[in-house]
This record gives C-alpha cells, structure tokens and sequence, in this order.
C-alpha cells in the first residue's frame, strides 16, 4: 500500500469527507449531518490523503466542556482499512486534544476493539460526567452532543453502540 499523509481540513475536503461518511451513516454506524454542519464545525477536522491527495479518512474532535472532547466522524475507506489511517487519525486528533487542554477523550462506536488498542476503555454508566456539567451539556444544541447524552440517560443503549474514554 502506499503512504498517506494526515492533516487539516479544508473546505475543498467536506465533499470527500460526506462521501466517506454516507454509506456508514445508511448504516448508522455514524451520524449524518447536514452539508452546513461540515463546513461550520470544519476547524474540528483533519484527513488522511493519499500520494495522488486523495482523501482516504477523516475525524473530528469536538470540544464539550473544559476538560471534556468528544472523537467523531473517524473514518477510512474501506480501501485502506487495516493500513494505520484510523490509527494516526486518531493519534493526531488526542494530540490536538492535549494542545487545547482537554483531559478526557469521549467516543461513541461499534469500533470498540479498535479505540481499546488505541488505549480508551469502556466508560461506566454516566461516571465521567458530573451531574452539573451534564445540564449544562443539555443546552447544546449539537447533534452529536445530544447523541451522547441520549445514551447516558436511555437504558438500554438503543443504538446499540459503546460509550469509551480516554485520560490524557
Ligand atoms: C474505526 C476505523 C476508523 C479504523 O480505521 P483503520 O484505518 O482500519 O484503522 P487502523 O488501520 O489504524 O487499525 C485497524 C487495524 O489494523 C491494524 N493495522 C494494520 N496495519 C497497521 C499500521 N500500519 N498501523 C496501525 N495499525 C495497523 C491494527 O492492528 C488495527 O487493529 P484493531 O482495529 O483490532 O485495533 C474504521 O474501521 C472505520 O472507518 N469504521 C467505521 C466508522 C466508525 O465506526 N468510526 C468510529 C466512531 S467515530
């Protein structure tokens, strides 16, 4: 396979990055937003390109509260899986984390081996969120917040996917 290189997004990239998140939104394994939510929350994103500058993965991190980030739209081609996209994406959104002062990770996914090699673990019901910062969060009007906060209160987890964390 051939190298790839990971690095900011662009706004010439939101098209790439709906294209790589749509067949997994139909298959709800990630969620999908509107074109505008792209390009507003573009400053969150960074993409893996190819050495043709092909963009091959994708992943946000969305910043929740002080101390609190959440990892979302982590994806790579089906292509390239298995090749380190996910892994350095990954690796450079906690970076970008640990540069803004965030020192818990959150992530919600059916990818539950992978974000354990890459050192989250599985979150207990709600524990890592306070009662206080929880309704403050409630005023978000975020998608993807909301998505989270859902899950923290709905039992069983009706979509069936894993809450994780990691501490930087
Ligand atoms: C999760 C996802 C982003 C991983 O992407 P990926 O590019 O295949 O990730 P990697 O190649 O870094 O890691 C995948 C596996 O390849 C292996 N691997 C092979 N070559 C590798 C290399 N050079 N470097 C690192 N890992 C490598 C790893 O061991 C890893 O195994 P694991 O998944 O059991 O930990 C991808 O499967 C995906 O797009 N899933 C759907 C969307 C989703 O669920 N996203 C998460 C919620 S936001």
């Amino acid at each position: 396979m051939e190298s790839f290189t990971v690095r900011r997004a662009k706004t010439s990239d939101v098209k790439s990055i709906r294209n790589l998140v749509r067949p997994l939104a139909e298959d709800r394994v990630l969620l999908e937003k509107e074109a505008v939510a792209y390009y507003e929350n573009l400053q969150e994103f960074f993409v893996a390109e190819d050495a043709e500058g092909n963009v091959i993965g994708c992943g946000g991190l969305h910043v929740m509260w002080e101390d609190i980030a959440e990892v979302r739209t982590l994806a790579s081609d089906a292509a390239w899986r298995g090749h380190g996209v996910g892994h350095r994406l990954l690796a450079k959104l906690l970076n970008e984390a640990r540069e803004l002062g965030v020192s818990r990770v959150f992530c919600l996914t059916f990818e539950v081996d992978f974000f354990l090699r890459n050192g989250f673990t599985v979150m207990a019901e709600q524990s890592a969120v306070d009662p206080e910062v929880y309704s403050e969060l409630l005023r978000s009007t975020d998608e993807g917040v909301a998505e989270f906060l859902d899950l923290a209160r709905v039992k069983p987890n009706t979509l069936g996917n894993t809450r994780m964390i990691t501490h930087l």
